[in-house]
């Protein structure tokens, strides 16, 4: 008895199984999906494979000053500049994404993302050619599921990376961070090296 059970329980896994393969198979758009996600996949582990091989640590750039930009601004930090810093901004926000240069860096599984407001590809998921707009994305077309996942996306770029300052809108004009913690502790980084020249 024990044994037809058994039997049962594995000829339905089997046909579970099979289902799931045939609905995967069955539509072009799961395929694509399918092919999406493993190219991605190809690109996070074998580019992190070639990077293992032994190679000399690049030193780390000193950190970006706090600054509001515009998209325009942004543009100019895609990583393929002579310093090879990569900016991206998430839910209105600029962060510093350099050190994450395997994913965003040139020929990285997210190098579309450098230099760009990344909100619409991760609120959709999606890394075609329309989600990365020319002009300022509101952003106000979106769901608030969707919405939900920008602002998980920017609490982990939040998390790891240093933030920069805020997407500017047109029109908006940056803010002067001089007055700012950041901005005193580097005067006075600055102020300390100058005096213990002159010593
Ligand atoms: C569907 C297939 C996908 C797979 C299998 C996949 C896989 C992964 C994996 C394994 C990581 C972590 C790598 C690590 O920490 O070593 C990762 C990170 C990431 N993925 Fe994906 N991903 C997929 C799709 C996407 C899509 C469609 C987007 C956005 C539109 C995306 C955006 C990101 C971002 C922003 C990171 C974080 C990189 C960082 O830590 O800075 N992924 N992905």
């Amino acid at each position: 008895m024990a044994d037809t059970d058994d039997q049962s329980d594995s000829t339905q896994n089997g046909s579970l199984l099979a289902n799931f393969f045939s609905e995967l198979l069955s539509s072009p758009l799961n395929l694509a999906l399918l092919g999406v996600c493993g190219f991605l996949l190809y690109k996070i582990f074998i580019g992190q494979k070639k990077q293992e091989a032994p190679r000399p640590k690049e030193p780390e750039l000193p950190k970006l000053k706090k600054q509001d930009m515009t998209l325009e601004q942004l543009r100019e930090y895609d990583g393929k500049g002579p310093e090879g810093r990569i900016l991206l901004a998430a839910n209105g926000k600029v962060f510093d994404v350099t050190r994450g240069k395997r994913f965003y860096g040139p020929g990285g599984p997210y190098g579309l993302f450098a230099g760009r407001d990344a909100s619409r590809a991760l609120a959709t998921f999606s890394m075609t050619d329309d989600v990365f707009r020319m002009e300022y994305d509101d952003l106000s077309d979106l769901s608030s599921m969707q919405m939900e996942s920008v602002r998980e996306w920017e609490m982990q770029f939040t998390e790891k990376y240093d933030y920069v300052g805020r997407l500017l809108k047109p029109g908006e004009q940056p803010r002067d961070y001089t007055d700012t913690e950041d901005e005193q502790s580097e005067e006075m980084k600055e102020k300390s090296e100058t005096e213990k020249k002159e010593d």
